[in-house]
């Protein structure tokens, strides 16, 4: 398995293409899919006008674009400013359903001067898919993108 640094550099690599290359971001979620196969849903969902707005993902279409953000688990990350790793997702009443395949879910906030603006959402079809290495890796790339998110004057 691929180490969450070599991993981190390519992610890096990716981001300084982001001039001539627009799917930068998709490119990036289908390297984390490829190195972590129990990622089969990656995706971004970014703050607009008090809601959250579906971005670039890998995996099957979602039937959330738009996410308010006192619903989902996808909600309770902006509200609560911090990673939410659940293990079940059936047995979490915030749970918005995307796939019936979908056994577990984590949760990643992306900050940018102390604001929440945009989030990594992973789905997997594996119960309780999500550990400690899988969250740190999640959290050092928001921490990777969040600069550069900040920035952004467009869309995603
Ligand atoms: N399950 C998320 C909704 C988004 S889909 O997973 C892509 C939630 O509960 O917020």
């Amino acid at each position: 398995m691929t180490d969450a640094e070599t991993i981190l550099k390519e992610v890096d690599t990716l981001t300084k293409e982001r001039g001539r290359r627009p799917d930068w971001l998709k490119a990036i979620f289908a390297l984390l899919q490829r190195e972590r196969p129990h990622y089969n849903w990656v995706g971004f969902y970014y703050l607009s006008g008090g809601e959250l707005l579906l971005g670039p993902f890998v995996g099957a279409p979602s039937p959330h674009k738009r996410i308010p953000l006192d619903k989902g688990i996808c909600g309770a990350a902006v509200r609560e400013r911090h990673s939410v790793n659940v293990p079940d997702v059936n047995a979490d009443p915030r749970y918005l359903a995307c796939s019936v395949e979908t056994k577990s879910e984590i949760v990643v906030p992306i900050e940018h001067d102390g604001e929440v603006v945009a989030e990594i959402d992973v789905d997997s079809h594996t119960p309780a898919a999500f550990g400690p290495d899988d969250q740190a890796l999640l959290e050092a790339v928001a921490r990777h993108l969040s600069p550069i998110l900040g920035q952004a004057t467009t869309r995603y």
